[in-house]
């Protein structure tokens, strides 16, 4: 603190000093900026340049003490705080929280994660990711805001504002078309893409977070038409700085800088997470740094990160009951009721009878958040078994299959490791004893020759129920041992890092206590190591068909993971699933089914079934909010973000040149709007959601644009069902055929609260851009009619209307 103010007056010094003295009014953001610059050598400057000494966050950049200059601390991630930290709250993937086109709850969003990384210390915020889902397979969908710019991008421009007034800078990831983790950081994810898409489709979601006052941008991993982005001028100077206004500060995405000069000289400010191009390289070099200083300056005094610097440490525990809530609503307000045949839903407390929850996903393997470093680390996860059983202690359970991975049902809990605090592995439950190995079962890779750097053993004691063959599965990184008895049942061998399962199987005798070994050695980083079995006799498919049939009602969870550093290769449920799926509603008439996805997934038996619940990757309160859609506590309001194709064949992008072959020929057909102009069909449209109760609409006005190009409409939206909910409805524009745009633009979107019988008009103003396409370098207008239609989904069009613009 006594740095802080001794550099607030140096600063006040030195503006006195270039020409600010005399006034008692303090000196403006940007005289402060170049007062400090202007005390600042080149060495200094630079340090702000790039990753410095390792603080326990996922990037840092060193403070200047001499200048009461504060380090900048860098942590992930867009679905709450990432990089492993603890006492945090794992909120929604934000795709779940773009389904509720909320802005109002993006911002609420956007606050949970702000406050939890500031009270973490954390300076800058990783987040939000708001890259254009072009295609269901991008292992990364889940993580970003959906297949339409205009959605997107008000949806992080809240989430921004969100964010920021908790303390911290955000950083809008990833600039500028990075749509998939094929070949990602290398040039064969080059994007071929013409100017017109990338205005469009690509760049808008963007533009509106620099209005919302986004602090800092990362630049992204796959080249733009041959050049990597984060040195990419026209994409970074010349559109970000000089025709969207930013003058915040460009971070390259983690290893994504692949040159001194170019990057420098192309706009980028800050290499993470080390100096290998802008430590000694850019010091020798003769480069001018002093915008790119003057751009993080600006950033961190706009901020206030000199006057309000965060106070909190990594250990700070951060989570709340308040920020559980937030999640459990955003949980709620972002899953899409897709299909709810004869009002299954909502299930009356009192009447609904038994129920079977199914599959892993429901208890066992709870898919509530994506991978890589949007992954959060929570204190717990309520499953689906657990709030439903909250409500129906009657309620049973069972996996139905296997792990997507091989995995059999966890033998008691999953084992946690964590290289980096120290700690052993540990079970939440069961007896067992531990024991911190430190290196003395070593084993090691033999291709690279390289030893793990620590090691651990877990004993627990199990006693057998029947005699008979007991299967083991083992799931791991690095190198792991699974001893019964003094017997080897598994060895996974070594791979480094790499996720996988492995099966054994072992001869046991009822009543007869024997000794289960865990034993784990790993390179690096932490894990989460799975001991799981299947009993004899027993048989997870029919077990799970059979509990169907003796209940009221089945509900059956499904999914698929999704994390960054890999593409899906289709977006089918693995096949067990879908076959438990079937079995189950041929033994169950009333079955629900409810679906963990970061984007579409295919639904082969989505005419057997009698409701279907989109639920993405929900979250640690995936369990309440669940219980309380299906109990009718909430009602159903969200609505899709991504289009559900009814196979990948219909997709935009499903030629392989195209994903992920990198070339962008599906022009401005991207998801919804491919679907209007090829006349497909799909499974569920984008927009597309149900209620508990309907809602019309009526009489749409529609005003003539004003003086700067916007145009005002009005609609009546009446709730005429008997609950209370909530209703999307989306504005959509038809520019004359001589624009050569897809069928539909989505252009705006309001959301409204009802009661049973209530009547709201909506207001809302289409922008002069809503009526425009680029053309020869510049925003156009083809003179003649526009079509405004509203909906409640984007092939669900109630009311037209005309203006000629
Ligand atoms: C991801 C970024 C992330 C960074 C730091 C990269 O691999 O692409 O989104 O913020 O790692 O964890």
């Amino acid at each position: 603190m006594r740095l802080v103010r001794m550099a607030l007056a140096g600063v006040l010094v030195c503006g006195a000093l270039v020409g600010l003295g005399g006034s008692s009014s303090s000196p403006s953001m940007d005289q402060r900026v170049e007062a400090l610059l202007a005390t600042m050598t080149r060495a200094e400057k630079l340090t702000l340049m790039h990753g410095g000494k390792a603080c326990g966050y996922v990037g840092c950049v060193d403070g200047i003490p001499r200048l009461g200059i504060p380090p900048l601390h860098l942590q992930d991630g867009p679905a709450g705080v990432g990089g492993s930290l603890t006492g945090v709250t794992q909120l929604p993937a934000p795709v779940a929280a773009a389904a509720s086109w909320d802005p109002a709850l993006m911002t609420a969003y956007g606050k949970v994660l702000g406050a939890e990384e500031w009270a973490k210390g954390a300076n800058v915020v990783l987040a939000p990711t708001i890259n254009i889902v072009r295609d269901p397979r991008w292992g990364r969908a889940f993580e970003s805001l959906g297949e339409d710019p205009y959605l997107a991008g008000r949806s992080a421009a809240a989430e921004i504002a969100g964010i920021q007034s908790q303390g911290p800078i955000a950083q809008v990831k990833h600039y500028a078309v990075y749509n998939q983790e094929t070949r990602r950081n290398t040039p064969g994810s080059d994007a071929r893409i013409d100017e017109r898409t990338m205005r469009e489709i690509y760049l808008p979601a963007f533009e509106d977070t620099i209005n919302a006052g986004v602090g800092s941008v990362m630049c992204g991993y796959n080249p733009v038409n041959g050049t990597f982005p984060c040195e990419n001028s026209e994409l970074q100077e010349k559109i970000l700085h000089d025709e969207f206004g930013f003058d915040g500060f460009i971070t390259s995405d983690w290893d994504a800088t692949h040159s001194t000069e170019a990057s420098a000289l192309g706009g980028l400010d800050m290499e993470m997470p080390g100096a290998k191009y802008f430590g000694k390289p850019l010091t020798e070099s003769t480069i001018n740094v002093d915008e790119s200083a003057r751009r993080i300056l600006t950033s961190m005094f706009r901020q206030g990160l000199f006057d309000n610097p965060p106070t909190g440490t990594l250990d700070t525990r951060v989570t709340s009951t308040a920020n559980a809530a937030i999640a459990r609503q955003i949980a709620e307000q972002g899953s899409v009721l897709l299909k709810n045949t004869g009002n299954l839903l909502p299930l009356d407390a009192a009447r609904a009878g038994s129920i079977a929850v199914i599959g892993n996903g429901g208890e066992t393997s709870v898919l509530s958040q994506g991978g890589g470093s949007a992954r959060v680390d929570p204190e717990y996860v309520v499953s689906p078994y657990q709030g439903i059983k909250e409500r129906a202690p009657s309620t049973t359970y069972q996996p139905g299959t296997v792990r997507a991975d091989g995995a059999f049902p966890p033998v008691f809990s999953t084992f946690r490791t964590n290289f980096f605090s120290g700690t052993n592995l540990s079970v939440a439950s069961g007896s067992r004893s531990d024991e911190v190995l430190d290196g003395s079962w070593r084993g090691g890779d033999p291709g690279t020759g390289r030893k793990s750097q620590w090691s651990a053993r877990s004993t627990t004691t199990i006693t057998p129920a029947t005699t008979g063959t007991y299967r083991f599965s083992l799931s791991n990184t690095d190198g792991a041992r699974l001893l019964v008895g003094d017997k080897t049942v598994i060895d996974t061998g070594w791979a480094e890092h790499k996720a996988r399962t492995t099966t054994g199987s072992i001869t046991l005798t009822a009543g007869k206590p024997v000794p289960v070994t865990v034993e784990y050695a790993q390179f690096t980083g932490n894990a989460v190591l799975t001991l799981g079995w299947l009993q004899p006799g027993q048989d997870l498919h029919n077990d799970a068909v059979r509990a169907a049939a003796a209940a009221d009602l089945a509900v059956v969870v499904v999914g698929r993971f999704g994390t960054e550093g890999a593409d899906l290769p289709d977006i089918n449920l693995p096949e067990a699933q879908n076959r438990l799926v079937h079995d189950v509603a041929a033994a169950n008439p009333n079955t629900v089914v409810v679906v963990n996805s970061g984007s579409a997934v295919t639904m082969p038996w989505a005419g057997s079934v009698r409701a279907i619940i989109e639920s993405w990757f929900p979250g640690q309160e995936y369990g309440h909010a669940l219980a309380n859609l299906l109990y009718g506590n909430v009602n159903f309001s969200a609505k899709l973000p991504v289009t559900f194709p009814a196979s990948l064949a219909d997709a935009p992008a499903a030629d392989p040149a195209r994903f992920p072959g990198g070339n962008y020929s599906e022009g401005l057909s991207v998801g919804y709007r491919w679907y209007d102009t090829q006349a497909i069909q799909p499974l569920f449209e984008f927009g597309f959601g149900l209620s508990y109760t309907t809602f019309t609409y009526t009489a749409l006005a529609v005003s003539p644009p004003s003086p700067d190009g916007s145009v005002q409409i009005n609609y009546t939206i009446t709730n005429t069902g008997t609950r209370p909910g909530a209703e999307i409805s989306q504005v959509y524009v038809q520019q004359p055929p001589a624009a050569g745009e897809p069928i539909r633009n989505l252009r705006g979107f309001t959301k409204v609260q009802l009661s049973p019988g209530q009547s709201q008009r909506v207001t809302t103003t289409l922008a002069a851009r809503s009526f425009q396409h680029w053309q020869n370098g510049t925003w156009a207008r083809t003179p003649g009619a526009y079509t405004i239609s509203v909906g409640a989904s984007s092939r669900d069009l109630r009311l037209m209307g005309q203006v000629i613009a």
